[in-house]
Formats: C-alpha cells, sequence, structure tokens
C-alpha cells in the first residue's frame, strides 16, 4: 500500500533560516516546488507575511518536534483502513504549514486529490498533540464531500455538554433538551432520539431532533435499535451498508449508535444517534453516551 501521510512541515518551514524581509520571495520558491499551495492560496488567500512574528514559527518548530511523530498518524489511519476506503488510493494527506486559521482543506494535484493538514492553524488552537485524530477526522470528513474544515476536540465538546446538562433542570422537557443539545454540538450527530419500552413490549420514538422518521415502532430484536435492546448493549454500526440487520430511515445515515438504557439491569429503552459520515464513533462516544443514558434513567426514577 502506498504511503498516505506525506509530512513536508520542516521543508516549508525553510523561510525560518532567513530574515523576515525574505520571506515572501522564500514562499514564492515553496510554491514552485509545492504546487498545491498555489491552490490552497486561491481558496484561503495568500499569508500575510508582515503580519507573521518569528516567535511563533520557533515556537511551533519546537513544538512540532516534541509533539508529531509521523508513525502514529500513518498507524492511526490504517488501523482504520477498511472504513476509510483506503483501497481506492484516491486521496493522500499532506503535513504542511499555512499561516491561516484553516486547519485541513481539499486540492487536487495532477488529478489525486490532497488533503493538506495545516499543523501550524491546529498549533495555533492549542490542538497539535491531537493531530493523528485531526487527520483521521479529515478524512472522515472528505469522504462525505467536504472540502475544508476544522478539528473538534470530542473530550471537550463531551465535557461540555455534560456540564451543561448536570446543571439543567430535570423537568418535563429534559430528554428533548438532550436531543437538542446532542444534534446542535456535536457536529456528526444528525439525528438524536429516545426510543422507550412501551405497554406491549415495543420500542416507541419519543423525543428526538432531525429529519421524522417512519419507524416510530420497532420490534425487540429487529434493526440496530432493536438489536440494542435484546442483548443489552451498545451498538456501534461504523458503515450500516455493511449491517443486514437494519432498518433505514434515509439514505443519507451512514453510520448508527445505540445505547441502551437501564433500570435495575433490564432495558427501559435507549438513545440512537444516526450520522451522516462513515465511521464518526469510538470508545468515548459509547462512555458519554452511557453516562447520558443513566442520567436518563436517575431523570425517570424520580
Ligand atoms: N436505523 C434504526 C432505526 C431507527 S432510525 O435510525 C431513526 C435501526 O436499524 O434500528
Amino acid at each position: 500500500m502506498r504511503n498516505i501521510v506525506e509530512n513536508h512541515v520542516e521543508e516549508m518551514l525553510e523561510f525560518l533560516r532567513y530574515d523576515k524581509s525574505q520571506w515572501e520571495n522564500i514562499w514564492e520558491k515553496l510554491k514552485s516546488k509545492f504546487s498545491i499551495l498555489r491552490e490552497i492560496e486561491k481558496s484561503l488567500g495568500t499569508p500575510n507575511f508582515d503580519k507573521l512574528e518569528r516567535r511563533n514559527f520557533d515556537k511551533f518548530l519546537y513544538d512540532y518536534r516534541e509533539l508529531v511523530g509521523k508513525d502514529s498518524i500513518a498507524k492511526r489511519i490504517r488501523q482504520h483502513s477498511e472504513e476509510l476506503d483506503l483501497k481506492r488510493e484516491d486521496f493522500i494527506t499532506f503535513l504542511g504549514v499555512f499561516p491561516k486559521s484553516v486547519d485541513w482543506i481539499v486540492v487536487e494535484e495532477n488529478e489525486k486529490k490532497v488533503i493538506f493538514e495545516n499543523l501550524y492553524s491546529l498549533w495555533e488552537k492549542g490542538e497539535l498533540n491531537k493531530v493523528s485524530e485531526a487527520v483521521f477526522q479529515s478524512i472522515v470528513h472528505f469522504r462525505k464531500g467536504e472540502v475544508m474544515g476544522n478539528f473538534y476536540n470530542k473530550e471537550k465538546i463531551f465535557e461540555e455538554i455534560n456540564e451543561f446538562l448536570a446543571k439543567k433542570e430535570r423537568d418535563k422537557s429534559f430528554m428533548k433538551c438532550i436531543c437538542k443539545i446532542l444534534y446542535e454540538k456535536v457536529p456528526y450527530y444528525d439525528w438524536v432520539g429516545f426510543y422507550m419500552i412501551n405497554d406491549e413490549g415495543v420500542l416507541e420514538l419519543g423525543d428526538f431532533v432531525g429529519e421524522p422518521t417512519e419507524h416510530v415502532k420497532i420490534k425487540i430484536g429487529e434493526g440496530i435499535c432493536g438489536q440494542a435492546a435484546d442483548l443489552k448493549k451498545t451498538f456501534i454500526v461504523q458503515n450500516v451498508l455493511k449491517e443486514t440487520n437494519y432498518l433505514s430511515c434515509s439514505p443519507k445515515v451512514k453510520s448508527e449508535i445505540v445505547v441502551p438504557i437501564f433500570k435495575d439491569k433490564e432495558v427501559i429503552g435507549e438513545i440512537d444517534i444516526d450520522s451522516h459520515y462513515v465511521s464518526p464513533f469510538d470508545e468515548r462516544d459509547k462512555k458519554f453516551l452511557e453516562g447520558i443514558c443513566s442520567m436518563v434513567s436517575d431523570y425517570l426514577d424520580k
């Protein structure tokens, strides 16, 4: 398999060896060497070197050498080789520096797509230690057809939601409020809803945010929701096309996570989340949503 991570950070910082008055010239030379920089400039504009400070680049370079290992980035991507469809070999990632605050941008070079990963922008946001995750995330978004974006820190988002919900009054709008905040704050949660087991022992749709669904009642064992209730465990399906026992709500949905809500070890309902991205979920989503479900269980108990 071909190398999918090209690292050009140190080469691009060549201008640091020159006086600041020379930076613009050096940048011109870099553009001849790396033609993708011209493409990036078409979208983001030319960097204004007058406004940039040497000490920031020096600090960046120091942190970069401490924090960024190319191997761990490639490893993180290859671990998800199947979900990210790496066999197609239709793109590479290019680690570089572009002094504008956009973390990644897709450009074309020789009919190949290049995801330019702007490590400088990531560093400015204090997220350079998350570079492997950021590269992985950019590929997930690229696979959906997005051409530019910024890294989001899952842990921070989940923490903020937990803090908000801890203070939220436990009134009858509580479950709707959970759906709303999850849908609004997590960029890849595209449908959030609760199914509760009704008197007939069937999962019945309760509060939700997102497009209406025809699956208002789901039997235990049916679809991903029914399986999670049946097996009493969290289900993560990273690519719904590969799941045979699946009830489709919309062709836009590419992945799904379902977490049961327990009371006295019995399933009383569940939270269901659909995403328009392939493979966006991981253990952190599972842990976070299991926490939300236990919050809901306590709320329903009162
Ligand atoms: N896809 C689910 C059905 C519910 S909708 O996603 C809202 C399933 O397979 O159980």
